[in-house]
């Protein structure tokens, strides 16, 4: 390695003073590891000065990390040989002892000399060098997109897997396996820079959903015999709701019904790889994978996203098992609820470990939710202060992922508070009655104490 060493500054070359800098290639190197930049120089000159140049910002900026100056250095005796007009090679060093991403770039050595003829002016020269600098990756996950998302009956839906690595330089081989065996898939561009649009986007469903239109047959095959009704029940009054009371709670119905789109043995798989510079240096990888979904042969199926890495000496992985929901925990405080408090009904979790995150609807069996919704989304649903109407009342909690559904029913009892007699409150759940009471108590109190 030579050749980057360029000559310049010597318009004397009549006496026959040289000079030729050349620093040795580097191999890349890895964080942490001791690296020593290595220039040559061969002169018949005398040594004058040595410079060590760090280049940044795309060359604008040189800063000096090192400098050698001959002429405030007493122990240089031995460079004296310009009388003798003897070619010597000199070498300057720098090490560095941990290198830091921060520290990847190009490097200068600059050596000056004198002119033999005049012996004051200095001839220059200098030589480049680019420290590669790799960091192995330090994370790496998997995720679906678009989640959490719902399961469709009727339609074929795209999945995507994404893997997400980060920490390395340069940028990793990122590849997926199912269950263990590589997957040979379709690469897809890499889309434009810029667009941004491989940020996996937190979108609830519910407008793009297609299924939201067949939702109220979803509903009511689960219970009947799988016929589409021509139209839906009007929301039943709160005697007729009351009536048969003899299901166990909570109920779990498990949706195994399955639609007939998909018989594609070998799905077809496409992927996706995007990199990102990140400001200190490192690339975030991100690799997608998608194709149709079959939850009949995808559920349980393991992906694993592995990653290549020239500073890394094993594959780096990370992985996950698509799985429905199933068996949801539900829990209602209080345990015990009476009229006027409030009852929280929760999913705690499920019998498995699923994924992707499941997207969780509540709804009022026959009836709108206490607050006059038709659903509510999300985890957790709050009855606020809740009537003696409500005794009796059903509630189904739908969890679903793009590989299936399961809903949950559980039925609040209500008992009488002593503190609230029957009837006061009103029929939107807010407790007029309450205060009433409360002051006729307050007046009693007052009354008593002026007796006393
Ligand atoms: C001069 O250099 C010699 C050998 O390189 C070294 O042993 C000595 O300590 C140095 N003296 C000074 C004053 O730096
Ligand atoms: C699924 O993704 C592939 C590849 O992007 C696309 O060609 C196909 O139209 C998509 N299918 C659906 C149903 O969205
Ligand atoms: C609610 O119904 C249960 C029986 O299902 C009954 O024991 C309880 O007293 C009822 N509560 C009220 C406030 O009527
Ligand atoms: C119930 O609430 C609605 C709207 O908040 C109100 O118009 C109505 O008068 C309330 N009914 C009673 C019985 O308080």
């Amino acid at each position: 390695g030579t050749g980057t060493g360029a000559q310049r500054g010597c318009g004397c070359p009549s006496l026959g003073t040289y000079l030729t800098v050349s620093i040795e290639p580097l191999p890349p190197v890895v964080v942490g590891d001791a690296v020593t930049l290595k220039c040559n120089f061969k002169t018949d000159g005398k040594m004058r000065e040595i410079v060590w140049y760090r280049v940044t910002d795309g060359g604008t900026i040189k800063q000096k990390i090192f400098t050698f100056d001959a002429m405030f250095s007493t122990n240089f005796s031995h460079m004296e040989n310009y009388r003798k007009r003897e070619d010597l090679v000199y070498q300057s060093t720098v090490r560095l002892p941990e290198v830091r991403i921060s520290d990847n770039g190009p490097y200068e050595c600059h050596v000056g000399i004198y002119d033999r003829a005049t012996r004051e002016k200095v001839v220059l020269a200098s030589g480049n060098v680019f420290l590669n600098v790799m960091a192995p990756p330090t994370s790496i996950s998997v995720l679906a997109a678009d989640t959490p998302a719902p399961f469709s009956r009727y339609q074929a839906q795209n999945f995507t897997l994404v893997c997400v690595v980060s920490g390395g330089k340069p940028a990793p081989l990122v590849y997926f396996k199912r269950d263990g065996e590589p997957i040979e898939a379709t690469p897809l561009p890499e889309p434009p820079v810029g667009t941004g649009n491989w940020a996996p986007r937190n979108l609830l469903h519910r407008d793009l959903d297609d299924t939201k239109v067949p939702k109220s047959l979803m509903d009511e095959g689960e219970v009947g015999a799988g016929q589409a009704p021509a139209t839906m029940d009007p929301p039943r009054g709160l005697a007729a709701e009351r009536d048969p009371v003899t299901e166990t709670i909570p109920e779990t119905v498990v949706s195994r019904e399955f639609p007939r789109w998909v018989h594609v043995a070998e799905p077809i798989y496409y992927f996706r790889h995007t990199h990102a510079p990140v400001s200190d240096g490192t690339v975030e990888a991100r690799a997608t994978l998608t194709w149709t979904l079959n939850p009949q042969i995808d559920n349980e199926a393991l992906f694993s996203c592995e990653v290549k890495h020239p500073a890394l000496s094993m594959p780096m992985q990370s992985e996950v098992t698509l799985v429905a929901p199933k068996g949801p925990k539900i829990t209602m405080t209080p345990t015990r609820a009476r009229v006027g408090d409030t009852v929280r009904i929760l999913v705690q979790g499920f019998q498995n470990e699923v994924f992707p995150e499941p997207l969780f609807t509540w709804t009022r069996v026959g009836s709108r939710l206490l607050d006059g919704s038709a659903e509510h989304d999300g985890k957790e649903l709050v009855l606020e202060r809740v009537p003696a109407e409500l005794n009796g009342s059903m509630y189904r909690c739908t969890a679903q992922n793009p590989l299936g559904s399961t809903d949950t029913h559980t039925r609040l009892i209500v008992f009488e508070n002593p503190n609230i007699p029957r009837g006061t409150e009103d029929s939107n759940g807010s407790l007029t009655g309450h205060c009433g009471f409360r002051l006729v108590l307050a007046l009693t109190l007052t009354v008593i104490l002026e007796l006393t």
